[in-house]
């Protein structure tokens, strides 16, 4: 039985795993060369002083799928996302973006070969408008050369209007366009939380990671959120890392899961494996949860 609050979607998402499952079986027979590992995590660890954060961690994240990080507080799922960001960097380990060694690279090279992020604690500029922050997020993103930029007519003006029609197709994708003038520091959390999403949307992103995009919001927002990663999956045919701690939610709309406590990876699998496996259970999800 899915979970009530997202039951609507539960057809579409059964839908969603048979079409990964589908992918993986082609790549597995061979009709495809090899499965497409999009980011490789190798045996990380990170510590602040006498405490591990992340001990010995390895998944990697294939295309397409949604993978989900659960784990309780403090296990060391948000500390995972700033590895692959760059924000922290893992004392051991490695992290590879396709080919590409990324531990060590600062978070606006890690953003612009294609990695976007949203934050925990929501990182958005206050005092600007819903469509200012998304315009910022392209112009720090999408960087003109020094010539080019110094003659606003030519490529400059085109780039400017490339950038307002990509805002402008986030906009509407994400239902924004009520708030689209509004300070952003004025919206509630759940709004601010969409904005967040739609600011890693502007950078145009190949691979997406999401920290708890639905905490705090109510019902009806935690629907629409769900729906949004499913149809962002789909329609831009990106992996998401999607770190989230209803359970609800990542059991329905995951193709994978995997679960961290105390900074180790204690499981991996589908949903429905992870759901009946007994470490799983007696770490987070509690008897009473499933
Ligand atoms: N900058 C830091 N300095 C010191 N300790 C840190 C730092 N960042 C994280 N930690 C510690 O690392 C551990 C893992 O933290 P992390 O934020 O990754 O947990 P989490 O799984 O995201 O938890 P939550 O579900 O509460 O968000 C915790 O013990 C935390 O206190
Ligand atoms: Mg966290």
């Amino acid at each position: 039985m899915p979970p009530r609050h997202i039951a609507h979607l539960h057809n579409r998402t059964k839908q969603r795993h048979v079409t990964v499952k589908a992918e993986n079986m082609k790549m597995a027979k061979g009709k495809i060369s090899t499965p497409e590992v999009k980011l490789r995590v190798e045996s990380i660890s990170l510590s602040f002083g006498g405490v591990q954060a992340l001990a010995d961690v390895s998944f990697e994240v294939r295309n397409p799928e949604i993978l989900a990080i659960i784990g309780p507080n403090g296990a060391g799922k948000t500390c995972l996302l700033n590895c692959i960001s760059g924000f922290y960097k893992p004392q051991k380990g490695m992290i590879y973006y396709g080919d590409k060694k990324i531990v060590g690279l600062p978070p606006y090279r890690i953003s612009s070969i294609g990695i976007s992020r949203t934050f925990q604690n929501i990182q958005l500029y206050s005092g600007m408008t819903t469509v200012d922050n998304l315009m910022a997020a392209r112009h720090m993103h999408i960087k003109p050369n020094l010539f080019s930029s110094s003659i606003y007519f030519g490529p400059t003006h085109r780039r400017e209007i490339e950038h307002r029609k990509a805002v402008e197709r986030i906009i509407d994708f994400l239902e924004l366009e009520p708030i689209r003038k509004k300070v952003v520091g004025m919206l509630p959390y759940g709004q601010r939380k969409k904005i967040d999403l739609a600011r890693a949307l502007a950078q145009e992103p190949q691979l997406l990671l999401l920290d708890e995009p639905m905490a705090g919001m109510n019902y009806e927002e935690k629907e629409d959120m769900a729906r949004y990663i499913l149809d962002i999956a789909d329609l831009r045919k990106i992996p998401i890392v999607l770190v989230e701690h209803d359970m609800g939610v990542v059991m329905d709309i995951s193709d994978r899961v995997v679960v961290l406590d105390f900074g180790q990876k204690i499981a991996e699998g589908t949903p429905d494996v992870i759901k009946v496996n007994p470490k799983v259970i007696s770490a987070y999800l509690g008897d009473a949860a499933i």
